[in-house]
């Protein structure tokens, strides 16, 4: 994607939003700060068709000619995020309805119905006249299809849409009623046709059917992305063609969608004010990378400095900025690119910081800016290096959906603040992950982690057992493989497609007192955690079958009962958590697993229990470099395992790379000239 432009550096910019004149300083600026890649037009429907119909291309042409003429590529965006006021006033069916039956107004942006026919035939149009005009354009790199993909829409429109779904999925009504358990309430359906949406209702409304809409929402996104990408490859486009992810968005499903993106591409905004930020967002780099195959992504957007859209907006220091960035080059990023080059003087995001703020380039944002410009340049030798890991991490949408539901036994089980917590441990030990789709092939991980997975499906059930046959090792957290793909409870001992391979079966789930559970490590567990633990949300009533007990219940409802266990399958070994365990003894259990498998960190080291590496510091290894970044407050010393120097400043580092606060060091073996 990137091969002649080295990393990709800059963001979107929007010169329709200026006067003319403004537009020979942006790309002067640009240039002199080292950007090389761009994002025009995500927001220029209402200049580009003023009124229905017209076109107004000839702004455009200048733009993409002086950013050519300067050396800068342009990822090209079709604007149908936001529809001009006029569409939805001739068509009020284009506007979304929210799930209380009120329709959306224009005003702000995103104001679509994917199920619209009329909005996707319009943004069809205008998608097939960009692509036509510019598909053969020298500046233009990449396409940038829509923004952000993420509107629901309960209308009548979306209700005829969802059927169809619906009826293409279970093929008879009898199947659905059967699939959704529409006996329980009186809900029986005689016709697709009365179904609708799971618009607000007086009380819980059926899970399955809110599954369902979830993936139909989801599916029908992709079919409006899917209609203007194949226009610009209609078109003759040669360029890859993506559109920007969320992380861990909770309305797409992005394993679904992952194999129609050319490039994976993301948008993240960590907050600086939390300290977990660090982790958590190495978890969404991780999971953008694993989307693509292991393939490199691009950091399509984030903040320089503060966002405008919290309620309190903390800003980023440049230093912090230019982690942020480094952070995502080391776990597999091609690009970093910033929302936006220059910061809004009018509309809703004037507050919201860019590469060029409002005091203009004698600030020490822009002067930020013009370092890692000159910074990513030093990083030609990571250009297109992969990250391998040998442990995986098991995600998906539906189980996320379905795990969160309303009235289940505890709703403060939270699927990402579980996959989170035990991601924290990996990060924390420098070693790598791959997010993992259930169905996956998994016998090439040393470890596969199982958080929380609320459904398992006999696939994933089948591929977890057949690795752990042939030596993986296996974790699973409390209140998985609970449910089937309708979200209806597996009948027997739970987990029961899992039941022969964690050696363990319980028989009822609970919330846990307020007071956390303490828990009772066994005797004979010789790696037994010093500092004990606790369990708190969510417990099971467990009884082993085969599996040793490592710690049981020492109290609450499940006194004496197993709350962790270890059971030999084949060549491999599966660990089964029955609560949710406290941050410490979480750590214990991980990082046992990790050391018993044989798992290594960046730095090529054994997993040490109890002995991560320096608080704050993340090290990653890419292709040929090792990245070492100390997002503490505190300087960070760590052994290296040979004589290394660092990319950005040359300087040889023998043994003992040493990071102030707020540094980051890309080391190659030997030295750099
Ligand atoms: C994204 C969006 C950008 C901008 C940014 C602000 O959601 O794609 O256009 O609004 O947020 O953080």
């Amino acid at each position: 994607m990137t091969d002649e432009l080295g990393l990709c550096f800059g963001g979107d910019y929007n010169p329709e939003q200026w006067p003319r004149e403004v537009w020979t300083e942006d790309v002067d600026l640009m240039v002199r700060a080292g950007v090389n890649f761009v994002t025009v037009g995500v927001w220029s429907w209402s200049t580009i068709e003023p009124v229905p119909g017209k076109r107004e291309f000839g702004w455009l042409d200048e733009v993409l000619d002086l950013l050519h003429g300067s050396g800068i590529a342009v990822d090209l965006a079709t604007p149908t995020a936001s529809p001009p006021p006029w569409l939805g006033i001739r068509h009020p069916e284009t506007l979304p309805v929210n799930r209380d039956g009120v329709r959306l107004a224009a005003g702000s942006r995103n104001h679509y119905s994917p199920a619209s026919a009329v909005y996707r035939e319009h943004a069809l149009a205008i998608t097939r006249d960009l692509a036509g005009r510019y598909a053969t354009h020298p500046a233009v790199r990449m396409w940038h299809v829509g923004n952000e993909y993420g509107e629901v829409d309960y209308g009548d429109e979306a209700a005829r849409e969802f059927r169809s779904w619906l009826r293409a999925k279970y093929g008879s009504i009898a199947a659905l009623n059967e699939a959704w358990g529409t006996a329980v309430w009186s809900q029986g359906y005689a016709s697709f046709d009365e179904i609708v949406p799971p618009r607000a209702a007086p009380y819980l409304i059926n899970p399955a059917q809110k599954l369902d809409f979830k993936r139909y929402s989801s599916d029908q996104l992709l079919a409006c992305y899917r209609d203007q990408r194949d226009a610009i490859r209609a078109a003759g486009a040669t360029q890859p063609i993506t559109t920007n992810f969320m992380g861990f968005f909770h309305h797409v499903d992005y394993w679904s969608w992952a194999g129609d993106v050319d490039v994976v591409a993301d948008d993240q905004y960590p907050d600086p004010a939390s300290p977990d930020a660090p982790s958590d967002t190495a978890l969404v780099q991780d999971l953008m990378r694993s989307l693509g195959g292991g393939r490199p992504w691009l950091l399509m957007e984030q903040a320089i400095s503060a966002v405008s859209w919290r309620e309190h907006n903390v800003p980023k220091s440049p230093a912090d900025a230019r982690l942020n960035s480094f952070q995502a080059v080391a776990r597999g990023a091609e690009g970093v690119c910033y929302f936006q080059w220059r910061q809004a003087r009018s509309g809703p995001e004037r507050f919201h910081s860019a590469l060029l703020p409002h005091a203009g380039a004698d600030t020490d944002v822009f002067r930020g800016a013009e370092l890692l410009g000159a910074d990513l340049k030093r990083m030609r030798q990571v250009v297109g290096g992969r990250v391998t890991a040998r442990v995986g991490i098991l995600f998906d949408w539906p189980s996320w959906w379905a795990g969160e539901e309303d009235a289940v036994p505890s709703a403060r089980l939270r699927t990402l603040e579980q996959l989170r917590r035990w991601y924290r441990v990996l990060w924390r030990h420098g070693v790598a992950a791959e997010v993992v789709r259930s169905g996956s092939e998994l016998s090439g991980y040393d470890v596969v982690l199982v958080p929380h997975s609320y459904v398992i499906e006999p696939d994933s059930a089948d591929a977890l057992s057949r690795a752990t046959a042939a030596g993986t090792l296996v974790v699973v957290g409390p209140f998985s493989g609970v449910a089937d793909a309708s979200t209806n409870i597996l009948q027997g001992r739970f987990p029961v497609l899992l039941r022969h391979l964690v050696g363990v079966s319980g028989e009822e789930w609970g919330g846990l007192p307020d007071q956390p559970t303490p828990l009772a490590m066994e005797a004979d567990w010789d790696a037994a955690p010093s500092g004990g633990g606790t369990a708190t949300v969510i417990g099971e009533r467990l009884r082993t079958e085969g599996a040793e007990v490592l710690a049981r219940f020492a109290g609450g409802p499940y006194a004496g009962h197993p709350a962790i266990t270890r059971n030999t399958h084949g060549a491999g070994t599966a660990w089964y958590l029955g609560a949710v365990l406290s941050d410490d003894l979480l750590a214990a259990v991980l990082e046992e697993a990790l050391r018993e498998a044989g798992v290594t960190n960046a730095l090529g080291a054994s997993v040490l229990p109890g002995n991560p590496l320096p608080d704050g510091l993340e090290a990653v290894r890419r292709g040929p470099a090792l990245f070492l970044i100390n997002h503490g407050h505190e300087s960070a010393r760590i052994q290296l395992p040979v004589p290394m120097s660092d990319l950005l400043t040359n300087e040889e580092v023998d043994r003992i790379a040493a990071l102030p606060p707020r540094t980051v060091q890309v080391l190659i073996e030997g030295r750099t000239t």
